[in-house]
């Protein structure tokens, strides 16, 4: 057993959320708290004079000022090959593809290409408090070989997957429905549940999958337990036709995955903007869950994500950077335009719900909230540590606030890595700003 430490300083975490249960159920604030972490995981938190008193006396307290402890925050769409591509101009989703994306994507068939860029990606994550994510690579087998051994060796709570596409892609990036299946399973057998890593059977989206791949993608989903399923959809209304066109069989975009029996309870759905009715009611009625991606649906303009409409029909939600159409690593920088996209279509989003979304509401996006997402004890110890003061504008403003959502508010709207002061994955530290 290892030696406890305690962390003082303001604690916040979520409990649930505030759309279930109000604002006042949906979080625990410790104006002055400690958290004890003690074999990678919460041994307590609360209160520092309650926790003081119970702990042992002799208990090693790192002291913060001015600063606020909450649990990593969650990716739950992110393209780790893309990390050197971001902000390529110009381009709507599918010319970002042709023009940008595929030919950034060939460089990954070179293993010390993706491992190095593997490790670029971590450190990017760290850096902006980011402590879990939903990854895609490429369609190299070694694209995700590496990033696993990356992420295991940091022993980063991940989840990813080697893209299946086998046709209207260039060829230097095309696998086959056989190639894609065996491939996948060689990295579901050494990677699924190997320390904190899972496997997310991953097609990219229905034009770059023949329906003999997306069948075999349904195949390995029923053979394992526990896998992940991640794709697009209905991101782009270009996209949306041609799907149209090349599944005419199919009642909607979202009836293609079904089709084929990709839908379920770990089964993530990057963007879902122009979803019709029975799309949301199918997606509500299998479990499925939707990654909302604010910067990327704005950088690439796709549209405007409907936050409420997922939660009239109950439908989990998490927030993704999809770096790299989206502009941002971080989780704050995520929230602010997330913020953004619902003033845009007259609603809100509370500091506190959008705490929830990039945190615990991300972890059970993922079904992981029983290991990750708060600080609750017993969790997995991924937390951070943010700085109130991280830059002048920061500070002045956070001076000028009377309440805790203000300051939650200041650090989403002008907050990105700047204010990520640590990051603690599994109880140690593995960040530092300088
Ligand atoms: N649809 C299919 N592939 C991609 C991708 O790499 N990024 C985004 N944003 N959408 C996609
Ligand atoms: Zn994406």
């Amino acid at each position: 057993m290892t030696h406890a430490v305690a962390y003082r300083a303001a604690i916040l975490h979520s409990l649930d959320d505030p759309a279930k249960v109000g604002l006042e159920a949906s979080y625990a604030y410790y104006p002055d708290g400690v958290l004890v972490v003690a074999d990678g995981r919460v041994r307590d938190i609360g209160a520092a004079a309650d926790v003081l008193a119970r702990q042992p006396a002799e208990l090693n307290v790192v002291e913060f000022n001015n600063k606020l402890i909450t649990s990593g925050f969650i990716d739950t769409h992110v393209h780790f090959p893309q990390s050197e591509m971001i902000a390529s101009y110009g381009e709507q989703l599918l010319d970002w593809l042709n023009n940008y994306t595929f030919p950034e994507e060939r460089k990954f068939a070179d293993p010390a290409h993706s491992a190095r860029v593997a490790e670029f990606f971590l450190d990017q994550l760290l850096r902006n408090g980011t402590t879990t994510a939903m990854v895609f690579g490429t369609v190299h087998k070694a694209s995700v070989d590496a990033f696993f051994q990356a992420s295991d060796k940091r022993n980063m709570r991940m989840i990813a997957g080697k893209v299946m596409m086998d046709r209207h892609a260039p060829d230097f990036l095309l696998d086959t429905p056989e190639s894609g299946y065996a491939d996948s399973k060689e990295l579901i057998e050494r990677w699924h549940n190997k320390g904190r890593q899972l496997y997310a059977v991953t097609p990219r989206f229905a034009p770059t999958s023949s329906p003999e791949q997306l069948a075999e993608a349904g195949r390995l989903l029923a053979e394992y337990d526990g896998l992940y399923m991640q794709t697009h959809l209905s991101e782009n209304k270009q996209e949306i036709a041609w799907v149209k066109s090349l599944f005419p069989e199919q009642k909607s975009y979202l009836d293609v995955y079904d089709h084929f029996g990709l839908l379920g309870d770990r089964s993530v759905f990057a963007h879902a903007i122009h979803l019709e009715e029975p799309e949301f009611d199918r997606m509500g009625g299998s479990n499925s869950v939707a990654a909302f991606c604010p910067t990327s649906n704005l950088f690439l303009g796709s549209g405007l994500f409907n936050l409420p409409r997922f939660e009239d029909y109950e439908v989990d939600v998490g927030l993704g950077t999809d770096v790299g159409a989206g502009t941002s690593f971080s989780m704050l920088q995520t929230i602010s335009e997330a913020y953004k996209i619902l003033q845009l279509q007259q609603h809100r989003l509370h500091p506190l719900k959008a705490l929830y979304l990039a945190t615990l509401g991300g972890a059970r996006a993922l079904r992981l909230d029983d290991k990750i997402g708060n600080l609750q004890v017993g969790k997995e110890a991924d937390f951070i540590v943010l700085d109130l003061q991280a830059t002048p504008l920061i500070k002045a403003r956070i001076d000028n606030t009377s309440t805790l959502f203000e300051q939650l508010f200041v650090l989403m709207m002008l907050g990105d890595d700047r204010a990520i002061a640590e990051t603690y994955i599994y109880g140690q530290r593995q960040y530092r700003r300088d």
